[in-house]
């Protein structure tokens, strides 16, 4: 997918003004503020921003996991627009722990949400089979997650989030837990199996690297109660398909690097010494 093509794509999701508040004993405590938002068909949205800014409530609310307190959600379904749909739940969340059961094969796994749309076997092993080659396991398709490296681990999470065939694929964090070395291989192969799938991707992290690699637009938020303090459109910096090395490499990139610091350093700093500021 080219990004001239993914900038004047048609939304995918848009948030009116989408608020979530949590009651924490006599008080309540804005996680997320209204927020406006237009996620585009297709498109890679990174979002970044201090820690308890309200960023997995988000997603969570996107997922349907989390009931927003006010404000509208409208999906595009299949061309259809949808003011009261979510979209589909089975898993469209990549998380950072991989989340992956233990007593299940590779295959088992990655096949497990088509298992429970009711998909039959043969065509859920094939789809799961498919994408388990895709993240390179080919060869650990009957293997237990106790047999496979954390990197491998997290492959499979990603091999089972495309494997549903999610309308929004919403990954919190996925890579964090990970070395270097993997984490540039699995940004890699995540770009390459979105830019053939095309999914709409919502990506939050704490590396405004990762940030940069993958995404078509960086959203920075604010510290909470979240808002969206700046969108950042990356790729008018970086064409694709991408070459993560490339891009480090890039004289741009420490340009673009240093524009998300700081706008980010000013709210990682006015978090600072807020009493509970970095529960979780
Ligand atoms: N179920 C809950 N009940 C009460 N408060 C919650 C709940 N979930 C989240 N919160 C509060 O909402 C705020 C935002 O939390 P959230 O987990 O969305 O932050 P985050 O941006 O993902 O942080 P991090 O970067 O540390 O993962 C925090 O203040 C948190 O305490
Ligand atoms: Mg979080």
């Amino acid at each position: 997918m080219m990004n001239d093509a993914t900038n004047f794509a048609p939304p995918k999701v848009t948030l009116h003004g989408i608020h979530r508040s949590f009651d924490l004993g006599r008080k309540s405590v804005v996680a997320v503020a209204p927020i406006d938002l237009e996620i585009r068909q297709g498109e890679f949205l990174c979002i970044v921003g201090p820690s308890g800014c309200g960023k997995t409530t988000l997603l969570r609310i996107l997922a349907g996991l989390e009931m927003e307190s006010g404000g509208q959600i409208d999906f595009v379904h299949d061309g259809r627009l949808s003011t009261t749909g979510r979209p589909r739940r089975e898993n469209s969340m990549v998380f950072q722990e991989h989340g992956i059961f233990p007593w299940m094969s590779v295959r088992d796994n990655v096949a497990f949400g088509l298992k429970s749309q009711g998909v039959d076997k043969k065509t859920r092993y094939a789809v799961a089979e498919q994408y388990i080659n895709k993240v390179g396991l080919g060869n650990f398709m009957d293997a237990y997650p106790n047999q496979l490296s954390g990197g491998m681990k997290q492959r499979v999470s990603i091999a089972r989030a495309f494997a549903n065939d999610p309308e929004i694929l919403l990954m919190d964090e996925p890579f964090a837990a990970l070395d270097e070395q993997t984490k540039i291989l699995l940004q890699e192969e995540l770009l390459r199996i979105w830019e053939e799938t095309q999914k709409t991707v919502v990506y939050v992290t704490h590396s405004i690297d990762e940030a940069i690699v993958l995404s078509d637009r960086v959203m920075i938020m604010t510290a909470r109660p979240g808002r969206i303090k700046e969108i950042i459109d990356i790729s008018q910096y970086f064409p694709r398909p991408r070459n993560v090395e490339e891009i480090k490499g890039s004289a741009t990139y420490g340009e673009v690097y240093g524009r998300i610091w700081s706008a980010l350093k000013e709210e990682v700093f006015a978090h600072e010494g807020e009493v509970g500021g970095a529960t979780k």
